[in-house]
């Protein structure tokens, strides 16, 4: 099962779900303030993402999701605010079925993450093609930064079961410890399921509390077992790639968790 339809496994918990599998609040937050200034008379969307379907919406923009599954585009829409859905485009993001410069804005929300390193390029083009000539991309990518990271596994594990993090950095954390094999630093892939292994070793190993275990289960379980995996890269690479394409205008980050530090929201021109 690929990325492309393995979220037809757990279309049905993501109101369970929290960040890191969906935008923080400062997150949108931020996109609001930006939506606000530009004023774009068209959205897409890469994926179905409720938030920024929302509030795109909110601001009275056309807003079309671009989405390969159609269940989670259903799914999707019922976490949504508004009445009015806005338009659904059922399509891969290498082959955007859109016209070329169409669109203001494009947001995005860890979607290049999902998407094989090899096959970004496809996917940055066609963002480019459909953007109007002063068209935005605004894209949140998660990148692999080791320094200023919690790094040890007993620290870590003392901040969850001392409630001065909860599961969301825990999870954000877990996966680059030394102790995980769920981040091949060769390959750039993170793999979601060797993520919740390492989970299910400290609980069985008495680390992590009955607690906190069943909350990372909740929030996290069906979607890490599954099999999804990400593709994160360093954030140099990170940038070169984007800059392939786009003029990178600037970053942003989140303030609600320790780890939207390692996520930047790039703001960027189309070249
Ligand atoms: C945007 S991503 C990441 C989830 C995100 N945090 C959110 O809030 O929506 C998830 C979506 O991408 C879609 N997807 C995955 N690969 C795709 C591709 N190659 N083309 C189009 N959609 C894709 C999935 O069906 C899923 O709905």
């Amino acid at each position: 099962m690929t990325n492309k339809t393995v979220y037809s496994k757990f279309a049905n918990i993501w109101r369970q779900t929290r960040y890191s599998a969906r935008p923080s609040k400062s997150e949108l937050e931020i996109i609001n303030q930006i939506v606000k200034k530009i004023k774009p008379r068209t959205i897409a969307v890469l994926g179905a993402t409720p938030e920024f379907r929302d509030l795109g919406l909110r601001h009275s923009s056309d807003v079309v999701a671009l989405d390969i599954n159609p269940k989670m585009i259903r799914e999707m829409s019922q976490l949504m605010r508004h009445k009015e859905k806005g338009k659904k485009v059922i399509c891969d993001w290498t082959n955007i079925k859109l016209p070329d410069q169409s669109v203001d804005l494009v947001l995005s929300e860890q979607s290049l993450n999902i998407i094989p390193t090899k096959e970004w390029s496809k996917v940055l083009s066609e963002v480019r093609r459909i953007l109007k000539p002063a068209g935005i991309f605004i894209a949140k990518i998660q990148i692999y930064q080791p320094d200023g990271r919690i790094l040890n596994l007993d620290h870590l594990v003392s901040k969850l079961e001392t409630g001065q993090i909860g599961i969301s950095d825990f999870s954000s954390f877990l996966k680059y410890l030394p102790e995980s094999t769920a981040y091949n630093r060769k390959n750039y892939v993170l793999s979601l399921k060797k993520h919740a292994s390492l989970k299910d070793k400290l609980y069985q190993e008495g680390k992590i509390s009955s607690k906190n275990s069943k909350i990372y289960e909740r929030v996290f379980g069906s979607i890490f077992r599954h099999g999804l995996d990400l593709y994160v890269m360093p954030k140099d690479l990170t940038n070169k790639e984007l800059k392939e394409f786009f003029t990178i205008q600037g970053e942003k980050y989140g303030q609600d968790f320790i780890s939207c530090k390692f996520t930047p929201i790039y703001i960027l021109r189309k070249k």
